[in-house]
């Protein structure tokens, strides 16, 4: 059995008044029977971590250097966050991947160092919109799949967050039909690459316009373990409902 894991991801949002979100997280959720997660900016995951400190919810970052320390201005090392408290990272997800040029080559490179770190790599993968119109979904999918996850991974080290592009940000979802061909399709990659015991263990995830009124239709899919949500994560009030969602999920299809 899979823990699920309902993950939050603040991206460029949130300054120091907004812990009281985190905070009201934990008072919500004081005894989750899910994995929570919430990567918020790196200015607030040493403040988020300490108030977390006895709450099962867990603080990571949202994407880290390939190395652990150099000449690299700007940038931040997976030590380094492991050191103010994140016990996760996410890496890959297809906002660094454009703004950034992000190749699945550097993904692996950077899950490599988080595992280095003693972080869980969350490993986004996801394809754009003309490339789903033009049914190379599975293709790309499988091919970011391949070149982003390290060959040390482990239910304990990755997880892999499905994000196509085109639902991220949009209000647009992917279909439950939609969600469970590309599920499939990673976990039997998985299992190929790594063996039943490691590739069903795997967690994935699902993201891209995750809301309260959506999830438990997304969370009703096999091999769906959980959500990466954006948005919805910024406020308890909206995140709340969906780690209940998670929490009382039964997979149907
Ligand atoms: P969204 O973002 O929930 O706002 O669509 C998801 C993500 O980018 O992880």
């Amino acid at each position: 059995m899979r823990r699920k894991l309902a993950a939050g991801n603040w991206k460029m949002n949130g300054c120091k008044a907004d812990l009281a979100q985190i905070k009201a997280l934990c008072a919500a959720h004081e005894t989750a029977t899910v994995d929570l997660l919430i990567c918020p900016p790196t200015t607030l995951i040493g403040a988020a971590a300490e108030i977390c400190a006895d709450h099962a919810l867990q603080i990571g970052g949202q994407d880290c250097h390939a190395q652990a320390s150099g000449a690299h201005t700007g940038d931040i090392s997976a030590q380094m966050l492991a050191d103010v408290g994140a016990r996760a990272v996410i890496v890959g997800h297809s906002e660094r991947r454009s703004d950034h040029a992000e190749t699945s080559d550097d993904v692996r490179a950077k899950a490599s160092a988080a595992h280095d770190a003693g972080l869980q790599a969350i490993v986004c993968i996801g394809e754009h919109l003309a490339e789903r119109e033009a049914d190379r979904t599975l293709n790309v999918i499988g091919a970011q799949l391949a070149d982003s996850v390290p060959g040390d991974a482990s239910a304990e080290n990755t997880v892999i967050a499905y994000e196509p592009c085109w639902a991220i940000g949009t209000g647009l979802t992917a279909t439950p039909d939609q969600i469970s061909e590309v599920h499939d399709f990673i976990r039997d990659r998985l299992v190929g690459r790594f063996g039943p015991e490691i590739g069903q263990a795997i967690r994935l995830l699902y993201g891209g316009s995750v809301k309260p009124g959506n999830a438990s239709q997304i969370f009703a899919v096999q091999n769906v373990d959980g959500a990466l949500v954006g948005g919805a994560s910024l406020t308890s009030r909206d995140f709340s409902p969906i780690i209940s969602a998670l929490e009382g999920a039964v997979e149907v299809s």
